[in-house]
């Protein structure tokens, strides 16, 4: 199928938050989506944006099923390892049911993978669901190595309560 990545503009914003909540549902975490495309435009097209996206577009005559031709999309920003340097982590890859199975994914993988090279990181980080079994085989059979399984790491989070408590409880200038 022919198709497109090019990198989002502001106005893509739309589709990707459509994207962002066709994900979580996928994920079966629709109800932890906050996200508005108002706040990807500001976060994403500032003069520091936060993130950087790429988009899947398909021509007009193969558009989805409810009209729309922009159909997956890798959203990533920069993070740096102080062992290793820069690093470009992938937040969220996703490609429309409907388009899947057409290389689009490998698509945008890939051209995160050259976008990160081209801003000399060293490293493609990515968490994935540990029963996404499809997805997990689809890096795995990228050349992604399971951290998890092979260092044993943890992924730990403050939310927002508790981020806020534990800044109280910051020392005082
Ligand atoms: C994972 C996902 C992005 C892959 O996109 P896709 O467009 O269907 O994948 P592609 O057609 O580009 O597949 C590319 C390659 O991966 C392989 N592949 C795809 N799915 C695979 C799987 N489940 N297991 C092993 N290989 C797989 C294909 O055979 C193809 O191999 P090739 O390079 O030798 O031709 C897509 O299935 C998706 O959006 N899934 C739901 C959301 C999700 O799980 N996202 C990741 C969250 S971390």
């Amino acid at each position: 199928m022919d198709f497109k990545i090019r990198p989002a503009r502001k106005e893509d914003c739309k589709d990707v938050s459509r994207m962002i909540m066709d994900l979580a549902v996928f994920e079966n975490v629709a109800d932890q989506v906050k996200i508005s495309h108002e706040e990807l435009e500001r976060d994403g097209f500032c003069q520091n944006p936060l993130f950087e996206c790429l988009i899947a577009e398909v021509p007009e005559e193969h558009k989805s099923k409810d009209g729309f031709t922009v159909v997956g999309y890798a959203l990533y920003f920069y993070t740096y390892s102080t062992w290793k340097g820069r690093s470009v982590y992938l937040e969220d890859l996703y490609v429309m049911p409907e388009f899947r199975g057409n290389g689009i994914g490998k698509g945008l993988l890939s051209k995160v993978a050259e976008v990160g090279k081209e801003k000399q990181c060293v490293r493609l980080n990515l968490s994935v669901l540990d029963w996404n079994t499809s997805a997990r085989e689809f890096y795995a059979a990228k050349g992604a190595q399971n951290l998890t399984e092979s260092e044993g790491w943890h992924s730990i989070r403050f939310d927002k309560l508790n981020m806020e408590n534990l800044a109280k409880e910051a020392p005082k200038d």
